[in-house]
């Protein structure tokens, strides 16, 4: 991984114990490090915790002695700035120009050919109130990244979104954006050859059911060979959007990216996106739950002795690809539980037949059991092709979408 400089900004929120946890990892991955805190992040962390993480006290005061300059120093040092935990207070005032402290001030000189994240952590109510949305709204048309919130249990007790998303997502999502930053510097320079206007979308992740407000049910599922497959696509300059369950692994290359949780959030993202957009490509590889349950209002309690949970069976959302996006090439994933050949070859023609893929990977639950990454890739009217990593996958794929796109 690259070593870049950050400009890491801290704000008064209760998440800011969390933020150590980004520093830490950043500083172990060998990046150079500033951190500026704003007197109210101060309450929750003190100065010695920030020096002895990245061995350089944080810088707090736009007046102080011959530090007077920083707000423009500090930008022009950095190669991303971050801010984590970002309040909604700061999130506000930023959004609306202010400039009244260091941090601010930080923000209004900005310089817009640098990411710059925003990671927010706050109530629920803070974040959904309209003058919080709206200046992120303002902030992303100002092509600000604004990380997606973590929805869980908050420190104030209640439940919902707004929790700073998780330190080690976090640390992806810097190092994500510095590489990408660095691709386009390079692609820009060097005017590398890509295959460039093939549109590609790509389903990674589990859905996950709610059974109550607080609880679900979800899949093994971890988008790992999703995400490097839209890694291999993107390196050679295809165009690729990346829908992924909220703990699915992201690739390294930005892209464009939506999150989903239960089915039906994936069913009206997948309609939405392809009702906007034509893409040459699908890769569904997201695990869908086949039933969803019906959920119970509040919090199941936890004193019963047994309970019922009815689930009720969903429609393949893989049927669906189809007649929304007729021109599309589609690849459909089969995970199998058998040794059973004719119960595969079965499996693997109804994802032709009924849900008009062009291609279909398979792969059998027993392998990933025993951390064996291997596939079938299948074609129609032609020998199914065995691949023995997932990087050999992501070849495959690379080289029939070249081949299909050229023709
Ligand atoms: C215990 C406690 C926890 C807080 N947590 C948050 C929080 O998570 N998010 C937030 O937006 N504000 C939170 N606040 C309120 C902010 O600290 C307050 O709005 C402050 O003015 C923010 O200043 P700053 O944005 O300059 O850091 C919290 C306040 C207290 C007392």
């Amino acid at each position: 991984m690259l070593k870049s400089n950050i400009l890491f900004i801290m704000t008064g929120s209760i998440a800011c114990y969390k933020a150590c946890g980004i520093l830490s990892k950043l500083k172990q991955n060998g990046h150079q490090i500033k951190v500026v805190m704003s007197p109210s992040s101060l309450q929750f962390i003190g100065r010695a915790t920030i020096e002895g993480l990245i061995g350089e006290a944080p810088v707090t005061d736009m007046y102080a002695s011959g530090q007077n300059m920083d707000h423009i120093h500090l930008n022009r040092w950095a190669d991303l700035v971050i801010v984590a935990p970002a309040t909604a207070n700061y999130i506000n005032k930023i959004a609306y120009g202010l400039g009244d402290d260091l941090l601010t001030t930080l923000f209004l000189s900005h310089d817009f050919k640098k990411p710059f994240l925003i990671a927010p952590a706050m109530n629920t109510m803070m974040y959904l109130h309209p003058t919080t949305q709206a200046s992120l709204q303002k902030l992303k048309e100002m092509k600000i990244e604004i990380l997606e919130t973590a929805s869980g249990v908050l420190a104030c007790g209640e439940v919902g979104y707004g929790r700073l998303l998780e330190p080690e997502l976090i640390v992806q999502e810097i190092e994500t954006r510095l590489l990408d930053h660095e691709t386009t510097r390079t692609f820009n320079s060097e005017k590398m050859p890509t295959a460039k206007n093939i549109k590609v979308l790509i389903t990674s992740g589990g859905t996950t059911e709610p059974i109550d407000d607080v609880r679900v049910i979800t899949n093994s599922s971890t988008g790992q060979s999703a995400a490097k497959i839209a890694d291999t696509l993107m390196e050679s300059g295809i165009e690729v959007t990346y829908l992924h369950a909220e703990n699915a692994k992201r690739p390294s290359h930005i892209g464009k990216r939506k999150s989903f949780k239960s089915f039906l959030d994936l069913q009206a993202t997948l309609n939405e996106e392809l009702r906007a957009d034509h893409y040459d490509w699908i890769i569904h590889m997201a695990a869908v739950s086949d039933y969803s349950v019906i959920p119970t209002d509040g919090k199941i309690s936890s004193t019963k002795e047994e309970i019922t949970l009815k689930l009720k069976r969903n429609p393949k959302l893989i049927d669906q690809i189809k007649t929304l996006s007729p021109k599309s090439h589609l690849v459909g994933f089969k995970l199998t539980s058998t040794i059973d050949q004719k119960t595969i070859d079965e499996k693997v023609k109804s994802l032709f037949k009924t849900s008009h893929c062009d291609f279909v990977v398979q792969n059998d639950w027993n392998d990933i059991k025993n951390h064996r990454h291997q596939y079938v890739f299948y074609a129609q009217n032609e020998a199914p092709l065995a691949l023995t990593s997932t990087d050999e996958l992501s070849s495959a794929l690379f080289q029939r979408i070249i081949l299909k796109e050229s023709l």
